[in-house]
């Protein structure tokens, strides 16, 4: 224990529980010690929000400061740690928190594109490869996972989460909080922050931080689920939304904390609000002045003050009055201290700032190998007409593109400080310079703005090429927060600059980078092949030319729907039917839920992907058709790789509650299964179903399974789902 204050040392010396402890503690300290535990500032060194006070370090001098985030390196978190443990009076450790998404130095692809790849185990193993990074320089807690479900890509956040899928979401969720959080013991692992609670990726028209009015039914079957999920993996803090629900603003809003977060799950950590979120409630209309917002938030359950100042400048106003409970303040700070005790700070406040282990440890060999890992399975081809790809090298390659030659933009948003390694970053070029015998690198345009200078050279490169590969995209702050779109079209000259290209009459493959779908309907009938490469991280030029060079068979599969035009969003495949749906036999076509202009289907579906090889389904059975709540179906196919490739299939399985107490989705992704075949091999994949997956809230917020008839698919994407329809019954 290396607290320089002898009261505490013997307080968290007490034989006994760390409730023992804090009991101890708490005793000790004043109104404006506690009140300290439930500020949290931004350090100068990196900005992520628009208000900065430069005065955090005299705060935590007073006192006043019980976490910093944005500060990071050994040495200077070790400097900070310092001034709380040896200048204030009781020497409290601080926690250092930072947006650690994905990654620290070493960058994987953005979750969405990782979550592209459907594989638990490597999204488990990144994350915990960023806490391995991040607890090297100090950090104790990572502002990750977000957990949003969004059906929204003009939302620039859509790149932050899973994707749209409840299900796939909430498992998604879960494997990311093992492997930031693992074993909270050892030093290298960081809490979890669970984010953005709740309903956050619904803002209204996609425009970020704006207003979400939803049914109790949609929030609790759609939204709520990845966040409980990760809370029955251990999650130890959940971070406030910035949007209202339902007229309130989830910051201060005692339904989400109170009664469905602390009440029903059981929630025990503690709950930050997100960047000045308190204070925005002033300007939400739901506060009348910043202390108001204060006692509004805090009794709402909001524990920890986020940059906003409000707790600190106006908490023991609010206590004097009898606004907010000294028992609550109690509460709050028991169980922020509590976390500092279970990463070990009161034994050593600097066990995470360890020079050598973050030169020893940050991009070593292994990181990056599994970052190219990453890149590599969350890349989707969405398009490969003629089997263009993949390339071979007797091919000549024009080489075109704004992202081609780009290290500014490959990592996508929150990147964290994996743009100071600018040595380890892989641009596409670079990635060819290892793997391709012949290719010739031109720009051609900007991503955004710049002008048509460059179209001829690109030309006349392409002209003398067997095939052109085009990189394309938005620039890396064009999605993440503060980041929407009207427009989701690829920007600038690029569309153009395919279309010239395209008069050459060479094959062209579109590489996409990209943090969000893009409304892809032109490239698709204009290119020949579409490699949707996501920001893929700090390796993505390499794990690119794996993918168009065939040294790897690409299985990732959509996370989100791509839409045919912007006019179809919110556009997501477990929609519901409507009474009139376009489908229906026998109706006058002109009375159906349609639009007169496109149809209904999706450009590209979720859960779709191609490979280099193919797979063919087959002998799909269910061993009965009759569920009971103490019984289970198991659902079979039996699935050949029918190509010339090795390769990775995701076999999926949908359900349909055909009558429900309310209507239900036409379908809901159950399960699945990524398997690898190699080439001519069959492998029976099982699916069990049980009631417990059936289950949804009612009307009356009741979570059950209902008596009747049920649909199950099995497929290879949302979409492809008649092939191998069956029917069962649960009694
Ligand atoms: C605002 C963002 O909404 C949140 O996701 C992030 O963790 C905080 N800023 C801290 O940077």
């Amino acid at each position: 224990m290396s607290c320089k204050n002898d009261e505490v040392r013997e307080s968290v010396l007490i034989q006994g529980s760390y409730e023992v402890k804090i009991d101890a503690l708490l005793s000790m300290m004043t109104l404006d010690e506690k009140i300290g535990q439930t500020v949290m500032y931004s350090s100068g060194m990196d900005i992520t929000g628009p208000v900065l006070d430069k005065n955090y370090k005299n705060y935590i001098k007073n006192g006043q400061v019980g976490a910093v985030f944005n500060a990071t390196g050994a040495a200077y978190t070790r400097k900070l740690q310092k001034i709380a443990v040896e200048e204030t009076r009781l020497g409290i450790p601080l926690l250092f928190g930072y947006d650690v998404i994905h990654g620290y130095k070493t960058i994987f692809p953005i979750p969405m594109g990782e979550s592209s790849s459907w594989d638990l185990d490597l999204m488990e193993l990144t994350a915990r490869t960023a806490a391995l990074e991040c607890t090297a320089v100090g950090l104790h807690w990572t502002f990750a996972p977000m957990v949003d479900i969004s059906r929204d890509p003009r939302w620039g956040r859509v790149s932050e989460g899973a994707g749209e899928d409840t299900y796939l979401g909430s498992l998604i969720a879960k494997a990311r909080v093992r492997g930031f959080q693992g074993n909270l013991a050892d030093n290298n692992t960081v809490l979890a922050c669970v984010k953005h609670f709740a309903a956050y990726g619904a803002a209204q028209a996609g425009r970020d931080y704006h207003t979400v009015d939803m049914s109790e039914t949609m929030l609790r079957n759609v939204y709520l689920p990845p966040f409980k999920a990760a809370l029955d993996e251990g999650a130890a803090t959940f971070m406030t939304a910035f949007n209202e629900l339902n007229g309130i603003p989830a910051t201060g809003n005692k339904f989400l904390f109170e009664d469905i977060l602390r009440k029903e799950w059981g929630f025990n950590g503690f709950v930050v609000t997100d960047y000045t979120a308190i204070n925005e409630m002033v300007p939400h209309g739901y506060a009348k002045d910043l202390k108001h917002a204060g006692e509004l938030a805090f009794n709402a359950g909001s524990d920890m003050d986020m940059q906003g100042g409000v707790y600190k400048n106006h908490m023991s106003q609010s206590i004097e009055e009898g606004k907010i409970s000294i028992e609550r303040l109690d509460k709050a700070v028991r169980d922020i201290l509590r976390m500092k005790f279970e990463l070990g700070l009161f034994d050593d406040p600097y066990r995470y700032c360890d020079e050598e282990k973050e030169e020893k440890l940050i991009l070593n060999k292994a990181h990056l190998e599994l970052a190219r890992e990453a890149a590599r399975k969350s890349i989707v081809i969405l398009k490969n007409e003629n089997k263009i790809l993949p390339l071979n090298n007797s091919k000549k390659i024009a080489l075109i593109g704004p992202l081609a030659d780009d290290e500014a933009n490959i990592l996508g948003s929150w990147a964290a400080h994996g743009h100071k390694s600018t040595e380890a970053i892989v641009s596409v070029k670079e990635g060819f310079e290892v793997r391709a015998a012949n290719f010739e690198y031109v720009k051609g345009c900007e991503i955004i703005g710049g002008d048509k200078a460059g179209f001829n050279k690109a030309i006349a490169v392409a002209k003398a090429s067997d095939v052109v590969v085009m990189v394309m995209g938005e620039a890396e702050n064009m999605s993440g927060e503060a980041a929407s779109r009207t427009n989701i079209n690829l920007p600038g000259y690029q569309q153009e600059l395919i279309s010239e290209i395209k008069k050459t009459g060479k094959p062209i493959v579109l590489v996409l980078m990209n943090g969000r779908p893009l409304d892809l309907s032109w490239e698709s009938e204009t290119v020949d092949a579409i490699l949707e490469g996501w920001f893929p991280g700090t390796r993505g030029g390499h794990a690119i030319a794996d993918v168009l060079y065939g040294d790897y068979n690409p299985s990732g599969k959509l996370t989100v729907t791509f839409p045919r035009n912007i006019g179809q969003i919110p556009i997501f495949y477990n929609q519901k039917n409507t009474g009139r749906p376009a489908d229906i036999e026998n109706a006058d076509p002109r009375y159906v839920s349609k639009y007169l202009d496109v149809d209904n289907s999706p450009l590209y579906p979720f859960g779709y992907g191609l490979s280099y090889t193919t797979f063919s389904y087959n002998d799909t059975k269910l061993d009965t058709n009759i569920l009971t709540a103490n019984s289970i179906i198991t659902a079979s196919v039996s699935i050949t790789n029918t190509g010339d490739y090795d390769g990775e299939e995701i076999v999926q399985l949908y359900i349909k509650d055909v009558v429900g107490s309310i209507t239900r989705p036409v379908k809901e992704l159950k399960g699945f299964q990524k398997i690898f075949l190699k080439k001519g091999e069959t492998k029976q994949v099982d699916f069990i179903i049980k009631a417990d997956d059936l289950k949804f809230y009612n009307h009356q917020m009741e979570f059950d399974s209902e008596p009747g008839d049920y649909e199950l698919f099995i497929a290879d994407n949302s979409n492809h789902m008649f092939t191998h329809k069956f029917l069962f019954e649960y009694k």
